[in-house]
């Protein structure tokens, strides 16, 4: 038995496999683990992909994470917060587009205290009773992820970014603990989220241990979802000279998870996107389900700078939305007007 078929069968994986695959010259055996990966996806999700509308609602934080354009430390970052209402003419938008799900993602900000947020939350939730309500704004209390899941919100997005402590404490300075991020992750499932986790491929440091330490957190914490992408360097940052992750081994990653893990939600994301012109169709084709196309005001996307050119920040909603249906429909796939739950029942 290969390793790939191995890898399908038993959702398993050893370090050395890992290694192996993510080394591997063999064209044969990236073919197999691609087109494996892509059956698993299709038999749970066919040629669908579910489309999330994404909305940045503040560059404003109070973390200072050495990889992140954010970091609170970056003197030069352009800080913006957006209103109630601006918010909720992006969900008008988007649910025109045909979003059912929001994803309303923002840096660690204080201005969005649980007050504020539930507020929006509530009332997006009583606007969009059909949609889905996703939040990824950091660490936060168990009392706060609870009011707010209490105010309408089904999903939370927070990536573990490295299931290794030592290597979290080369990514993150001292007053931020690895501790508290995963015990904030079994929190929001203990809540009742959908929650999803990731890391990003080829950030400082990583190793081929560290990478298999976050596929065995994958496969013990058991997320709804899974984000990953290339690590991409941002200016005016500590990591500002440190070399891109790898578009190929992204790939490979996406492929071994889903394999790993085959009912997972799954995104093709923007920073896959901005490395390689393709890269969010590769990604669906190594068995990716899901893209987040931009959905936040254009005044203001160039200024949600976590690493350096980033894609879509010159294109109003409908546009990247267009541009997303476009991409998908000429590797055939269609993206779908649906809230794409996370169900480990579903078969397409
Ligand atoms: N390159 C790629 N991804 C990044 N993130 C933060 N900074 C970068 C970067 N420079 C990712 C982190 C974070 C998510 C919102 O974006 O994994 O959790
Ligand atoms: Fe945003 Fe193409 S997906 S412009």
């Amino acid at each position: 038995m290969t390793v790939v078929d191995k890898l399908r069968n038993e959702h398993d994986i050893s370090r050395y496999e890992l290694e192996m695959l993510l080394t591997t010259n063999e064209a044969s055996c990236i073919e197999a683990l691609k087109s494996s990966a892509r059956e698993e996806a299709n038999k749970v999700y066919g040629n669908k992909v579910f489309i999330r509308g994404l909305i940045e609602l503040s560059s404003h934080c109070k973390n200072d994470c050495l990889y992140c354009g954010l970091r609170r430390s970056n003197s030069t970052a352009v800080r913006y917060r957006l209103s109630d209402d601006d918010i909720y003419y992006c969900c008008e938008t988007g649910y025109k587009l045909g979003f059912r799900t929001f994803v309303m993602q923002g840096g660690e900000d204080g201005w969005f205290d649980d007050k504020r947020m539930c507020r929006i939350v509530s009332t997006v939730r009583n606007r969009f009773p059909d949609c889905a309500i996703t939040l990824s704004l950091g660490e936060r209390s168990r009392e706060s992820y609870q009011a707010l899941f209490d105010a309408g919100a089904n999903r939370y997005l927070l990536r573990h970014e490295t299931a290794s402590p030592e290597h979290y404490a080369q990514l993150h300075p001292a007053e931020m603990s690895w501790q508290n991020r995963i015990d904030c992750l079994y929190a929001l499932k203990e809540i009742g989220y959908q929650v999803g986790c990731g890391f990003m491929v080829g950030s400082p440091y990583q190793t081929f241990d560290t990478l298999y330490a976050d596929l065995q957190f994958i496969r013990n914490f058991q997320p709804h979802m899974v984000g990953i992408g290339p690590f991409i360097s941002a200016h005016d940052t500590p990591f500002a000279n440190m070399p891109n992750g790898s578009v190929q081994t992204t790939l490979r990653l996406l492929a071994i998870i889903r394999l790993l893990h085959p009912h997972v939600l799954l995104p093709a994301t923007t920073a896959l996107g901005t490395l390689h012109p393709q890269g969010r169709e590769l990604g669906i084709q190594f068995g990716a389900n899901v893209v987040m196309p931009n959905l936040s005001p254009r005044d203001h996307r160039k200024d949600y700078a976590i690493y350096d050119n980033k894609i879509c920040t010159g294109e109003e909603s409908a546009e990247c939305m267009a541009c997303t249906e476009m991409r998908m429909k000429r590797i055939g796939y269609e993206t779908v007007v649906s809230r794409g739950d996370f169900n480990p029942n579903y078969e397409a």
